[in-house]
């Protein structure tokens, strides 16, 4: 039997759901606490209501993994999953920050297979399909040609749990420390997704975060690597979806990313 794989119906089912959001936009949200700061709204939820039916329809023989309803606590993958996001950037989107995303993934056997990534703010929508390139909107996307770590750009992101743990905040101060002296900016826009997309589109030349969920960054991962990019975990080896750190970047700055977080004295 042959697997269905993503195609322009999984494309539109996901603009679809930025339909969803589209109607939020400027408008009061029904905001509920998962943490102290850890939000979802209504919206999270009947995004993700509406891409599991519909991706169900699509891919039957997938997993789907999605942020409010998912259990990995046995940190092992399906064989064949779709990850999805609903809104990566909640925070954002419960104050109408408009770097939001809905993000769709999928993996099997642990090897990227397709990935889009929507903004329904500003209606850019990238997807990537392994061995077939990456695009924004339809047009061909690639990663920046910076060599030089001093002259790059990245991006980050902090996890809610940081503010539980006054020790894990040290620990990332420290790298921020280092990464900050030795590059030209780092900018928090707070969605993993757009930020991997951020750097698959040239616009970044690297990123990197700790306790991230495969859900964050499915399909970021997908779209980057066939943009060109280099993903690894935070020491420098394969990444997979489970791992706690990622350093993904243009590939020219990759092992001067990684070095200069290995350079902080204790990493988290
Ligand atoms: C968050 C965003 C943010 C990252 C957090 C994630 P959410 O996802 O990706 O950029 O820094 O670690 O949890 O909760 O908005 O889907
Ligand atoms: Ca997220
Ligand atoms: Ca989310
Ligand atoms: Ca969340």
């Amino acid at each position: 039997m042959n697997t269905p794989t993503m195609n322009i119906q999984t494309i539109d089912l996901v603009w679809q759901a930025g339909t969803i959001i589209r109607n939020f936009i400027s408008k009061p949200k029904d905001i509920h606490f998962k943490g102290e700061i850890d939000l979802v709204t209504s919206a999270d939820l009947a995004v993700e209501e509406y891409l599991k039916r519909g991706l169900a329809e699509l891919f039957p023989d997938y997993t789907i993994v999605a942020e409010e309803s998912a259990d990995i606590s046995s940190g092992k993958a399906p064989a064949r999953a779709i990850y999805i996001d609903p809104i990566d950037g909640t925070t954002n989107f419960a104050h109408d920050f408009p770097f939001v995303a809905i993000s769709v993934g999928a993996f099997r056997d642990g090897q990227p297979e397709w990935g889009i990534v929507y903004n329904p703010y500003n209606d850019e929508l990238y997807h990537a399909a392994s061995g077939q390139g990456a695009y924004l909107n339809g047009s061909a996307i690639g990663v920046s040609s910076t060599e030089v770590f001093r002259q790059s750009l990245l991006a980050t992101g902090f996890p809610y749990s940081v503010v539980e743990s006054p020790q894990r905040r040290r620990l990332l101060l420290d790298v921020l420390d280092r990464v900050l002296q030795g590059t030209q900016g780092v900018r928090r826009c707070g969605s993993a997704a757009l930020d991997l997309c951020f750097v698959a589109r040239g616009v970044l030349d690297g990123f990197y975060e700790w306790g991230l969920k495969p859900w964050d960054i499915a399909a970021g991962i997908v779209i980057l690597q066939e943009a060109g990019g280099r993903v690894s975990d935070t020491a420098g080896r394969d990444h997979d979806l489970f791992t706690d750190g990622i350093i993904a970047t243009n590939g020219h700055i990759h092992e001067a990313l990684h070095q200069c977080i290995a350079s902080a004295t204790r990493t988290p």
